[in-house]
């Protein structure tokens, strides 16, 4: 199964993320996208690069095969009931990115759809994507296919749908918890003297390699750490200090109180 015709509603941050990794390198053709957003101002620059823009979601979903729902929580109910006379009558596939939303919902505003759960981070954009998929009742080629089409973007890992809303602070707000870390390292770095622009490529590149050393050996953190912290040395009275302020107890506070609010915002 391959899709033909992938409609995206809700082409923000996200949308437009995904959407410019899957035309990217080696991409897929911009004409089988149709995209959709309320302000279809805002579109341009996709139909420049080729891709089709629907005056509705409606239109949108039309000769889809696929559809990927981007937009916010608070929109999505409206935009699924939307949609639903487009797909009634064809094999569809639905992949919702949308926080907190539950398969069960989707298909009983939707009920004709396979409806598949992604939850991607903005590295899509540049290939380098954490996307968590969700989809236990979706028949095999569909997942494949859903499977195949986030592999373009980065690495895909299946979950239950019980662990989304931790794949959501892990892998999509993650991204911004690695991005202050970045920023503190720059900040450090100019106070001890380089340039700030020296500063974020060595920070930027030295966390990129440690990231690397432990996702493409599967080595624990800890065994990495241990080969760069000598015996009274440099390393370990920074990371102690650091400690000493909190730093893995603040990362982890700050894990679980993005996890809080998932509940307290869910709508009722
Ligand atoms: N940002 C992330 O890193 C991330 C990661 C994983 C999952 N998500 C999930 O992805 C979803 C989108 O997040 P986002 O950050 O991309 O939000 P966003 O930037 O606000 O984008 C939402 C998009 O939905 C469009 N939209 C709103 N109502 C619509 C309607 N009735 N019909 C068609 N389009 C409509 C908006 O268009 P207009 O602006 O023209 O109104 C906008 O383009 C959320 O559910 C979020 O939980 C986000």
């Amino acid at each position: 199964m391959e899709f033909r015709r992938i409609a995206v509603i809700g082409v923000g941050h996200l949308g437009g993320t995904l959407v410019q990794g899957w035309l990217g390198p080696g991409g897929l053709p911009a004409e089988r996208f149709v995209l959709s957003r309320r302000r279809i101002g805002l579109l341009q620059r996709w139909s420049a690069s080729g891709c089709g823009i629907a005056a509705s979601n409606e239109e949108a979903c039309r000769e889809a095969d696929l559809v990927v729902l981007a937009v916010k929580p608070q929109q999505a109910e409206e935009v699924l009931r939307q949609v639903e006379p487009s797909v009634r009558d064809r094999e569809t596939v639905l992949v919702s990115t949308v926080t907190g939303l539950r398969i069960d919902r989707i298909r009983e505003l939707v009920p004709t759809v396979e409806a598949v759960r992604a939850m991607p981070n903005t590295a899509a954009a540049i290939g380098q994507s954490m996307t968590c998929l969700a989809g236990e009742g979706a028949s095999e080629p569909a997942r494949a296919a859903v499977e195949a089409l986030f592999g373009a973007v980065g690495k895909t890992l299946w979950i239950s749908e019980d662990l989304m809303d931790a794949a959501t602070v892990l892998g999509a707000c993650g991204v911004a918890y690695a991005l202050r870390f970045l920023r503190a390292m720059t900040q450090g770095g100019i106070q001890i003297g380089f340039s700030s622009e020296m500063a974020q490529l060595v920070a930027a590149q030295t966390l990129r390699g440690a990231a690397s050393l432990v996702a493409d050996t599967g080595n624990h953190p800890e065994a990495e750490i241990d080969k760069v912290t000598t015996p009274m040395g440099i390393t370990i009275a920074g990371l102690n200090e650091m400690e000493h302020n909190g730093f893995s107890s603040a990362l982890i506070k700050g894990v679980c109180a993005s996890f809080d609010r998932i509940a307290k915002n869910r709508p009722r």
